[in-house]
């Protein structure tokens, strides 16, 4: 049976409880960022009124990958609406960066159906988000030309934003140190943890913490970096592995080598 991303996001959803209060945010392996470390990093916020205020909430990652692109998980945009989309790139802290307006976003789905290419695989959470107004003081991140099998045992770097004990979430992007392990090592891992036999394909990578502590939730589309260059999108994880029968975290990205020709023909679009 092939691994299936979104049977596995429901798997995790159905065993372990969203609402719970998290714990310490960080651990051994999170740090915050210092505030021009990985300015490439971008939060996209959802602006809502809540008690008759405009409120910018936070709800997911990207990485910016050209002036006016940014490169995110598709299962981010599920329930999005363009008009209230505003992508934050240039700071560590979501509340102070610079806001761009998004003009419009293409998956990889989408995409191969209007230029009639046929898919190589079947689930492809990757999307693009093109900016209203190109981002004139970041360098956009680099993506890195190695593929899955060129990646074990790597030690690479996951950032996005946290939260707090409380739930909420933690204005101040943070780091997370993992580690590449082989998908066959994640297969393991995933039947100790759900009791689920599964293959993971080869277009995604497992990290972990190293030590297992405990990775705090934080959120997905978040760029996975290696060398300052990004080799993956974060798609999901155990969120709690407190709960059981979650007993470990795996985090599992898609390597966005295999979509290099989807990210360049998007951002000459
Ligand atoms: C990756 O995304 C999942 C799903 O949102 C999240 O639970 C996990 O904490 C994220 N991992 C990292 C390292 O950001």
């Amino acid at each position: 049976m092939n691994f299936q991303i979104f049977y596995f996001t429901a798997q995790l959803i159905l065993f372990c409880n969203l609402n719970h209060v998290a714990q310490a945010l960080f651990g051994e392996n999170v740090r915050l960022v210092r505030s021009s470390e990985y300015p490439f990093v971008t939060s996209l916020l959802r602006i809502s009124t809540i008690n008759n205020q405009l409120t910018e909430t936070h709800f997911c990652s990207g990485a910016l990958i050209s002036m006016k692109d940014v490169l995110t998980a598709e299962h981010c945009l599920a329930h999005e609406l363009l008009a209230s989309l505003l992508a934050m790139v240039g700071l560590n802290d979501f509340r102070y960066g610079k806001k761009y307006g998004v003009a419009w976003w293409v998956t990889y789905d989408q995409w191969t159906a209007s230029q009639r290419i046929s898919k190589t695989f079947n689930h492809n959470d990757i999307a693009i988000l093109r900016l209203a107004h190109e981002v004139h003081d970041v360098t956009p991140a680099t993506i890195s030309r190695t593929i899955t099998y060129g990646l074990y045992d790597l030690e690479v770097v996951a950032l996005g934003w946290g939260k707090f004990s409380n739930g909420e979430i933690n204005p101040k992007m943070n780091a997370a140190n993992l580690k590449i392990i082989t998908n066959f090592a994640c297969e393991n891992k995933v039947e100790s943890m759900l009791g689920i036999k599964d293959t993971v394909s080869l277009r995604f990578v497992c990290s972990i913490a190293e030590p297992e502590v405990l990775l705090q939730r934080s959120d997905a589309g978040g760029p996975l970096v290696y060398n300052d260059e990004i080799i993956g999108i974060n798609l999901s994880a155990c969120p709690d592995p407190e709960k059981q029968p979650c007993t470990s975290a795996v985090n599992i990205h898609l390597v966005i080598e295999y979509y290099n020709y989807f990210i360049s023909s998007v951002k000459n679009a």
